[in-house]
C-alpha cells in the first residue's frame, strides 16, 4: 500500500513538472528547499482556486469584506499572538547523517501521539522513552541529538540597518489573520459594518518548517485564505456551526469527492479555544490537514488591545451592551487545496492521462485546433475563432502533431473543452466540439460556442 501511495505522489510531482504545473525552486542552482514556484498552467489553477474562495467568502456574502494587509507587521504583533513565546516545534538532528527533523512527526510514524502544545520537557521525555525504535529516514540509524523547540517565525531586518539586527527582528507573517486583527478597528470605522461580520484575505505567510516533506503540503513560504468572523460570545457557537457546513460545502463544489474528506476534532485545545475542528482530505499519504476552523473565543482581539493600548471593544447599537467580539476562523491553504484536487483530478485510463477538473478550475477552458497546419485558409479561420473565445475564457492554440495527440495533450492538463476547424467549417461555419471527459464529439455552430460552453460550466 505505501508504494502504491509513493507512486502516487512521485507521478502526481513528475506529472506537475512536465506539464508546467509546479517547478522545484531555484533548480539550476540545485532546488532550494521546501519553496516551490507555480509554473504557466499553476498559476491559473492557483488562480482559480483564489478565485472560487473569495466569490464563496466575499462576493457571495453581505456580511464579509476583503483585505489586503502587509506581510510585514509590528512586531509586537507576534508578541500580543503568543507566537514568539509559543509557535515552536520539536527539532531533533540526526548524529550520524545530521538531517533535521520533527521529532513529532518522528514518533506519529511509530504511532505514538505527542501534541503541538506540550512543553519542550514534556515531549523530550516521550521522544527517549521511544528512542530505540525510531529510525532516521534519511539514514536509518537512531541516534539523535537532545530535543529543542524550534520557533518557525522567519526573521529579517527590514527596516533596521545595524548589524545586530537579529535583536529586535521583524517577521515575515507566519499566519496571514494577524493583518486581519489589526485592522478589525479600521474596517469597523469604515465599512458601516455590524456584528457579525467576518473579514477575508489571501496572501503569503511564512514559516521555518524543519522538514520538508510531501511536496506543496508542507512549504516555508506558501498562501493563506483566512476569514475571521467577528461575532458576540452568544451567538459564536451557532456561527461556528454555520461556518464548519459552509466551508465544507466549498470543498465538495469546488468538485472534491466527499468520501475524500473527513472532519478531525482536537482533542487538546488551546487555553483559549472553544472548538477547533479541521477538514482533512484522504492525500496519497494518508487522511491530513487541508484547513482549519476554529472558534477562538475573544483571545486575539483582548491580546492586541492588550499589547497595544488601544480599545478594540464593540458596543451593539441597539442594547448597548459591551464587548471584546469573539472570532471564528476558517484558515486554509491554496497549495493544500491545488495539491487534494490534483491527487482527486489526476486519473489514469486505458490510452490518456485525464485530469478531471471542474471547467471553471482548469486553466484552459477551450483549446483551438486548425485540422491541418499546412492549409493557411484553415489556420486563418481557427485563428478567426480563437480571437474570439481569448477575449471571454483563457484558451489555448496548439497546431502541431496530429489531433489525437492533441487531444489527448489537453486532457492531461484538464481543458474540458477542445474545438477543431476543418474544411466543413469553410463552407457551413460548424466546428467539432469535444468533450474531455465523455470524448464524444459534436457539430456546433461558431456563433454558439460561447453559449455553449457557458452552459457546460465554463
Ligand atoms: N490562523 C490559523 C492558522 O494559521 P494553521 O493550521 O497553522 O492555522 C492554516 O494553518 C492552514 O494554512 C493549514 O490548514 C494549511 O492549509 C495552511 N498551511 C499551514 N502551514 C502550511 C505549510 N507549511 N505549507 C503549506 N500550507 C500550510
Amino acid at each position: 500500500m505505501a508504494d502504491v501511495e509513493n507512486n502516487k505522489m512521485s507521478k502526481i510531482t513528475s506529472f506537475c513538472k512536465r506539464r508546467g504545473f509546479i517547478f522545484p525552486s531555484s533548480e539550476i542552482y540545485g532546488g532550494f528547499a521546501a519553496v516551490y514556484d507555480f509554473g504557466p498552467l499553476g498559476v491559473e489553477l492557483a488562480n482559480n482556486i483564489k478565485y472560487q474562495w473569495w466569490k464563496s467568502m466575499v462576493y457571495l456574502r453581505d456580511d464579509i469584506v476583503g483585505l489586503d494587509s502587509a506581510i510585514f507587521m509590528h512586531p509586537k504583533t507576534w508578541e500580543a499572538s503568543g507566537h514568539i513565546s509559543g509557535f515552536a516545534d520539536p527539532l531533533v538532528e540526526c548524529k550520524k547523517c545530521h538531517t533535521r527533523l520533527r521529532a513529532d512527526h518522528l514518533l506519529e510514524d511509530i504511532g505514538v501521539l505527542a501534541d503541538e502544545k506540550m512543553s519542550e520537557a514534556e515531549i523530550a521525555k516521550i521522544f527517549d522513552k521511544n528512542k530505540q525504535k525510531i529510525k532516521c529516514p534519511q539514514c536509518g540509524k537512531s541516534d539523535f541529538t537532545k530535543l529543542k523547540k524550534f520557533n518557525l517565525l522567519v526573521k529579517s531586518n527590514l527596516g533596521n540597518f545595524t548589524e545586530d539586527w537579529q535583536k529586535a527582528p521583524v517577521y515575515l507573517r507566519g499566519e496571514t489573520c494577524q493583518g486581519i486583527y489589526l485592522n478589525y478597528l479600521n474596517v469597523l470605522n469604515s465599512m458601516r459594518v455590524k456584528i457579525p461580520f467576518g473579514i477575508a484575505q489571501i496572501g503569503k505567510a511564512f514559516r521555518n518548517e524543519i522538514t520538508a516533506r510531501q511536496f506543496i503540503y508542507r512549504t516555508r513560504e506558501f498562501e493563506q485564505m483566512e476569514m475571521q468572523y467577528f461575532c458576540s460570545p452568544q451567538t459564536e457557537m451557532a456561527e461556528y456551526e454555520k461556518l464548519r457546513q459552509y466551508r465544507w460545502q466549498w470543498y465538495l463544489n469546488l468538485g472534491i469527492k466527499e468520501e475524500n474528506l473527513k472532519w478531525h476534532k482536537h482533542e487538546n485545545l488551546v487555553f483559549y479555544a472553544k472548538e477547533a475542528y479541521d477538514i482533512e482530505y484522504n492525500f496519497p499519504f494518508g487522511f491530513k490537514e487541508l484547513e482549519g476552523v476554529h472558534a477562538r473565543g475573544d483571545y486575539d482581539l483582548t491580546q492586541h488591545s492588550k499589547f497595544s493600548g488601544t480599545t478594540l471593544d464593540y458596543t451593539n447599537s441597539e442594547t448597548k451592551e459591551k464587548y471584546i467580539p469573539h472570532i471564528i476562523e476558517s484558515s486554509g491553504g491554496v497549495g493544500r487545496t491545488f495539491l487534494a484536487l490534483l491527487c482527486d483530478a489526476y486519473s489514469e485510463e486505458k490510452d490518456r492521462v485525464v485530469l478531471k477538473l471542474k471547467p471553471s478550475l482548469a486553466p484552459y477552458k477551450a483549446a483551438v485546433f486548425p485540422l491541418l497546419a499546412n492549409k493557411p485558409e484553415l489556420v486563418a479561420k481557427a485563428r478567426e475563432v480563437f480571437e474570439m473565445l481569448k477575449t471571454e475564457f483563457a484558451s489555448y492554440w496548439d497546431d502541431r502533431g496530429n489531433i489525437g495527440k492533441r487531444y489527448y495533450s489537453q486532457d492531461e492538463i484538464a481543458t474540458p473543452f477542445c474545438l477543431t476547424i476543418d474544411f466543413d467549417t469553410l463552407q457551413d461555419n460548424t466546428v467539432t466540439l469535444r468533450d474531455r471527459d465523455t470524448m464524444k464529439q459534436e457539430r456546433v455552430k461558431i456563433g454558439e460556442i460561447r453559449d455553449i460552453l457557458k452552459s457546460k460550466g465554463v
